[in-house]
């Protein structure tokens, strides 16, 4: 996830940039940079890796003059945060900022290659430039030579396009990544969000997919990017407040985060598997086939929230790979001296990749010679750059203490890893990858319906917002589930919460159960249905409340819970990630009605870089 921004007008347009870009700098802040024409029309690039006060003050001193150029502030996803690696990026007359991902970047820069383009940066956005560079040298007009190569590019983008021969003209798309234009008084924005612009303009236009903006001091139109039909489009009046506008309106980061996930999903899935040859790319974990092949033992090791992922983890691998799994918390593991056998290998997960117990439980793995993959958000991180292969989880940057999309985000890395591994070993078959691979390929979709949920928690959440105590119940892939839905209350909402395997209800905190005592149960439509049906039964013949998140169509469970969530049907392996949407939704209601500070909770942070 990054942040574009392009202007054209009449004021100076490098700190309407800057500006712009400070306000995106929630989409990514590893290194930033800026495009401008100059007094000669030629194309100025200053960049740097950092923060965006950093490339202000470095070119701070220049007092470039200039009415149009482009923006970026960057989230790493292909090549680390550095200065070669910062947009914008040019070839010849061409110069361009992207947020999104491209797919096949690998065969178009290799062919491009064979061409003689000279590459300078590690980014998958270096391909579009020169293949628009390339399209743009036979004598195509700019607008026909960004349609042309587009055709050649598969994955997601939302670019900002500036051309050294037609100065003060920038060109716009987007596929699957967000764009927006603001339109001023004789002068125009594009931006991956709206905050970019709002000091200066509230009339915006959404742009839609395949759609290629022209922007001139003169005027903007707007075309279909494969027919050049001319599209027309309603502008919209924004009412929302600055801050509730870098919160892309919603209230607090964490329920905009809870939201992203169809997107986090998409992004993390994107480019990772060719689903016609039923093989997980496993250059995306920087491993070969032959590394897994051997592999007779995991350790899955993190903290907090990324620990129940670990958990959830362990049930993926051992039931599709067939290989055993330690799970540990990263505080412990690294003190309890662990017998790490040979051939065993160790997942760190850490959305990042700073938590000081996570490294230095990677330090002891490595220590004790074996091999860590480290599943990461943060590129660039100390987790990342020590792991010996690493898979980054796509999910932008999280602000709100409370950890959702890199949850889930982890966890479909997990099952990528899971089916890779179990595809090695020669366990799943092609047939049986294909179908995990069609389910795994609906979950966006089915996620985003899943959020439809959320009246429903805000209910739910307004009937036992003032308990005291909290017990979630879970089985199998779902117990680490309960153990996340109690975390999340406990760590927004100060509520005392209890995640426990339902089977173990009986062995002790039945005893708590009163009518005070509201009980969630995870009751997904799987094998032990039944045994946790009894389980509710169990509580509610206590005075017990319960509530229970069900698998759509499952009505049986209506006649065990007070109220019932129900959730879209998927695989076992991916229940988990639905399930969770139920729960942080709730944790995230209670929060906001006990007045509870949601983003930044109290004796917490981000990141805990101590022991
Ligand atoms: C809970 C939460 C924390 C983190 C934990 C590990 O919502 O966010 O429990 O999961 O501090 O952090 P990372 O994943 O950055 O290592």
């Amino acid at each position: 996830m990054c942040g574009i921004v392009g202007y054209v007008g009449k004021r100076n347009a490098v700190p309407v940039l800057i500006n712009g870009l400070k306000r995106l700098e929630y989409r990514g802040y590893d290194s930033a940079g800026v495009a401008f024409f100059d007094r000669d029309n030629r194309i100025g690039v200053r960049r740097c890796a950092g923060k965006i006060k950093d490339l202000e003050s470095s070119i701070k001193r220049e007092k470039i003059k200039s009415f149009t150029g482009l923006g970026h502030t960057r989230w790493a996803t292909h090549g680390r945060p550095s200065e070669e690696n910062a947009h914008p990026h040019r070839a010849g007359g061409i110069v361009l900022v992207h947020n999104g991902i491209i797919e096949n970047y690998f065969e178009l820069r290799e062919d491009l290659k064979r061409k003689g383009h000279v590459f300078t940066s590690e980014t998958d956005t270096e391909v579009i430039c020169h293949l628009i560079h390339s399209y743009s040298k036979d004598g195509r007009s700019f607008e026909d030579a960004v349609r042309e190569a587009l055709k050649h590019v598969e994955g997601a983008y939302a670019l900002g396009v500036i051309n050294e021969k037609e100065p003060d003209k920038i060109l716009a798309v987007k596929k699957d990544s967000p764009l927006v234009m603001g339109l001023g008084d004789g002068e125009f924005f594009i931006a991956s969000d709206i905050p970019a612009f709002l000091k200066y303009t509230r009339d915006v236009m959404i742009l839609e997919n395949n759609e290629l903006v022209s922007i001139t001091g003169k005027g903007v139109s707007i075309s279909n990017l494969a027919t050049k039909k001319p599209v027309k489009k309603e502008i919209t009046k924004i009412t929302w407040s600055p801050t509730m506008a870098e919160k892309g309106g919603y209230r607090h980061f964490m329920l905009k985060e809870i939201f992203e996930q169809p997107r986090a999903i998409a992004d993390t899935i994107r480019g990772r598997i060719s689903p016609e040859k039923g093989v997980v790319n496993l250059e995306e974990f920087s491993m070969k086939a032959k590394d897994l092949e051997k592999l007779s033992k995991i350790f899955l090791v993190a903290c907090g929230t990324s620990w129940h992922s670990a958990l959830i983890g362990k049930y993926m691998i051992e039931n599709m790979a067939k290989v055993p799994c330690e799970v540990d918390i990263a505080s412990e593991f690294r003190y309890r001296n662990p017998i790490i056998p040979k051939n065993s290998f160790i997942i760190v997960i850490t959305q990042s990749g700073e938590t000081a117990d996570t490294i230095a439980a990677q330090r002891e793995a490595q220590k004790l010679g074996a091999k860590v993959l480290s599943i990461c958000n943060v590129v660039g991180s100390t987790s990342a750059r020590e792991a010996d292969s690493v898979f980054y989880t796509h999910s932008g940057p999280e602000i709100g203490v409370a950890s959702t999309k890199a949850f889930t985000t982890q966890l479909t890395g997990l099952y990528l890893f899971s089916i890779a591994l179990a595809k090695a070993k020669g366990i799943l078959n092609k047939r049986e990858i294909k179908e995990l691979f069609s389910e795994l390929l609906q979950l966006p979709e089915k996620v985003e319906k899943a959020l439809h949920i959320n009246a429903q928690v805000l209910k739910i959440a307004r009937k036992f917002s003032q308990v005291h105590d909290f017990l979630y119940l879970g089985r199998g892939i779902n117990y680490p589930i309960a153990l996340e839905g109690a975390l999340k209350l406990k760590e927004i909402s100060y509520i005392h919460a209890e995640g426990y395997p339902a089977g173990e209800m009986k062995h002790g905190p039945i005893a708590l159960i009163d009518n005070n005592m509201p009980v969630l149960a995870l009751a997904p439509d799987d094998k032990v249905l039944e045994k946790i049906l009894s389980n509710m039964e169990e509580a509610k013949s206590r005075g017990g409340k319960v509530i229970a998140v069900a698998t759509e169509g499952s009505t049986k469970v209506l006649a065990h819970a007070s109220d019932v969530l129900f959730m879209p049907k998927t695989n076992y392996y991916l229940t988990p990630i639905i399930f969770s949407i139920p729960l942080h939704l709730l944790a995230y209601h209670v929060a906001v009605l006990r007045k509870c500070n949601v983003d930044q909770p109290r004796n917490l942070a981000k990141s805990v870089t101590v022991e």
